[in-house]
């Protein structure tokens, strides 16, 4: 009982910042994002009777006790849904510049729920899969499809209706995402623990939860129009809003360091030079800069000049997940509703 899958990262032009349901992973927003063709995860899941433990092996060795505890604990959650019992080997190949801090958990989770699911013998459809991916990682369920990618909040307390729903194929809408890798030390406060603080202790988070979803809204108009100058600029002041709940929490944190404001001002000037960029930072201190394709180059060759700016990785929006035959799971024909 084996399977292999291959799912890409995605980036959040409106954050998922916030849990009503830490269990489920149930968001208390609604969130949008862009799937990115340059970092994925390959992963094989085989279930053996032969086991009398999961195992699980990262870009080649055996992985920490602590990422296997999250894998198996990932894993019951799918052999109870399944009715199985059996224990697996599981090999991830992580092409992502981890040590970089850009987030794997997305690609991650989406390629191990899509190979442990198939793997067990469920026939999941991809909104089913979203939601296997979505209990491993909240961006993970957003991974499942390509393009623009909507993760639907819902309302229900089982999670039945808290989904990823595919927007808009990347080729209709193509844009370029320069991930900016600067000169860090560790990440201080991981994402989960950081939205956790900020939600039940940042008095700015009441005025995030209204903003996230007007720009919901408007970012959805602006895929509708093709619209980039608005995509950016909507991106941008989501991701702002975002980062200043953390100042209100307690106590407080910020995931910029020096080198993420060098390259946030970089970006300005850029601006007033007539070139048109945007920046977006998740829950670290590199920045991933949003500009029109023809501009790669060109914003490439000034990014570089920054004393921060240790490697930039330029992306394109990429597919959904894939088994490893090649069987896309997931395209757009079941698009949501943009100005819906
Ligand atoms: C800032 O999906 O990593 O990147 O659900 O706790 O695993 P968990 O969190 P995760 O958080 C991502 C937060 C973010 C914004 C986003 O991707 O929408």
């Amino acid at each position: 009982m084996k399977a292999t899958a291959k799912a890409h990262t995605n980036i959040a032009l409106i954050k998922y910042w916030g849990k009503r349901n830490d269990r489920l992973i149930l968001p208390t927003n609604s969130s949008l994002s862009v799937t990115l063709d340059r970092f994925y995860t390959v992963t094989t899941v085989d279930f053996d009777k032969e086991r009398t433990e999961d195992v699980f092996y990262l870009n080649g060795e055996l992985a920490p006790e602590k990422e296997t505890k999250k894998v198996s604990t990932y894993l019951n959650k799918v052999r109870e849904f399944a009715g199985v019992e059996l224990f697996a080997s599981v090999f991830s190949e992580n092409h992502v510049p981890t040590a970089a801090g850009f987030a794997s958990s997305a690609s991650g989770y989406a390629a191990l729920s899509a190979a442990s699911t198939k793997a067990i013998g469920l026939n999941l459809t991809p909104r089913e899969l979203s939601q296997f991916a979505r209990i491993g990682s909240g961006s993970a369920c957003r991974s499942i499809y390509g393009g623009y990618v909507e993760w639907q909040m819902g309302e229900k307390n089982d999670g039945s209706d808290s989904y990823a729903v595919p927007l808009l194929d990347g080729k209709e809408f193509p844009i370029a995402v320069l991930s900016v890798m600067v000169n860090a030390s560790e990440k201080k406060v991981l994402s989960r623990e950081g939205m956790k603080r900020t939600v039940e202790t940042s008095p700015f988070y009441q005025g995030w939860l209204e903003s996230a979803e007007k720009e919901l809204v408007e970012m959805k108009h602006a895929l509708t129009l093709r619209d980039f100058t608005r995509l950016g600029t909507i991106a941008e002041k989501n991701a702002l809003k975002m980062h200043a709940t953390t100042l209100g929490a307690d106590p407080p944190f910020l995931y910029w360091q020096s080198g993420t404001l060098q390259v946030m001002d970089a970006v300005e000037n850029l601006r007033s030079k007539g070139l048109e960029a945007y920046f977006t930072i998740d829950a670290g201190p590199n920045v991933k800069v949003l500009c029109q394709p023809s501009d790669v180059e060109k914003i490439t060759a000034q990014l570089k000049e920054v004393p921060s700016v240790q490697h930039i990785y330029p992306c394109q929006p990429g597919p959904g997940v894939t088994y490893l035959d090649g069987v896309h799971i997931a395209d757009v024909n079941n698009r949501g509703d943009l100005d819906g």
